[in-house]
């Protein structure tokens, strides 16, 4: 007999296919709390699900909902949406796709960088608003990237990514911050480790690409902003709990930084009565790390892939969690 499935939003037709062809499948389309009684009534005979949706919590009172589960696959590398004691105790397995959307992610951390750097969206909306009249004043000019230095906290696989570029094409020098030393990046890309502090005293750029974890949740506080240069800029494509979100909004407002660089937010969507959509000096992005069409592609692949082996008792070793 089919197992059933329930996939929390589409994803390509081929890969939805191949999901339906394996299984009995309940298909939501976005925030399965828009259809929340249909999205219960699959969950009570659900033996596995997929889906991305960062802001519903997999905890004990939703595995509550889901008495038959065994399996779920969730198409991000992140997973601290699910609560992994909560999985452990009714042995399901956690699959993610971690391998996939390194490239696209570094490539979005990389854009931001260079907006923010280059002042890119501002200097659209001059154009926009008509306000591009003669030449551009030095109160308009960017900052270079060239040969500066990246202050990097994290050393996972989009965080080498992001080196690799910094280094070979930008040529920059690369601190980073991690809890275990990675010989590779230090003797590919001459990076070197140092404690949190003295790479926010030193970095221009400080990029965050660490897990969310009890370790990391608010690591980046107001004395840890108050130790970067004016000139510094901040970029965050990890998750937006590591930054404490209203002192770095003061420190953008007050100057003390220069600019901030941001695709993950505290509480996402970003409510519209955030002060952060005032500020100027920063470039913001709606969590899209790996939104581009290849890498969606890949990861929705990887997802089914994923789920389709635990289901069928031949478990993926390389992604379980
Ligand atoms: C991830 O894959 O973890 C991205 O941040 C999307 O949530």
């Amino acid at each position: 007999m089919k197992k059933n499935v329930v996939l929390f939003s589409k994803i390509p037709d081929d890969q939805q296919k191949r999901l339906a062809d394996a299984f009995n499948l309940s298909v939501f389309d976005g925030s399965p709390d828009s259809n929340k009684d249909a999205f219960i009534t699959a969950l009570a005979g659900a033996d596995g699900m997929i889906g991305s949706n960062m802001a519903t919590r997999v905890d004990d009172a939703f595995l509550a909902l889901a008495p038959k589960l065994q399996a779920a696959s969730t198409i991000s590398v992140g997973y601290d949406n699910y609560d992994l004691s909560a999985l452990k105790k009714r042995r399901i397995r956690l699959m993610n796709t971690p391998t996939v959307l390194t490239e696209g992610t570094a490539d979005l951390i990389f854009t931001l960088l260079m907006a923010t750097a280059r002042r890119t969206v501002e200097l659209s909306n001059l154009i926009h608003d008509g306000k591009w009249t003669s030449g551009i004043t030095p109160q308009y000019y960017g900052t270079d990237v060239y040969g500066k230095t990246l202050g990097i906290l994290g050393m996972g696989r989009i965080a080498k990514a992001i080196v690799k570029r910094a280094h070979c094409g930008f040529d920059m020098n690369v601190l980073y911050y991690n809890r275990s030393a990675h010989l590779d990046v230090e003797q590919t890309y001459q990076a070197k480790r140092c404690e949190l502090d003295e790479l926010l005293k030193h970095a221009d750029f400080v990029v965050v690409i660490l897990p969310l974890t009890s370790e990391t949740d608010r690591l980046i506080t107001k004395e840890k902003l108050a130790l970067m240069k004016p000139s510094a800029i901040l970029i965050n494509g990890a998750r937006g709990r590591i930054i404490d979100q209203q002192a770095l909004t003061q420190a953008l407002q007050a100057k003390t930084i220069k600019a901030a660089g941001l695709d993950v937010f505290e509480v996402e969507p970003l409510p519209m009565t955030s002060p952060l959509l005032h500020l100027d000096n920063i470039v913001l992005s709606p969590h899209v790390g790996s939104a581009t069409l290849e890498t969606r592609y890949v990861m929705a692949k990887c997802a089914v892939d994923n789920l389709i082996a635990a289901l069928q008792d031949n478990p993926p070793t390389e992604n379980w969690v």
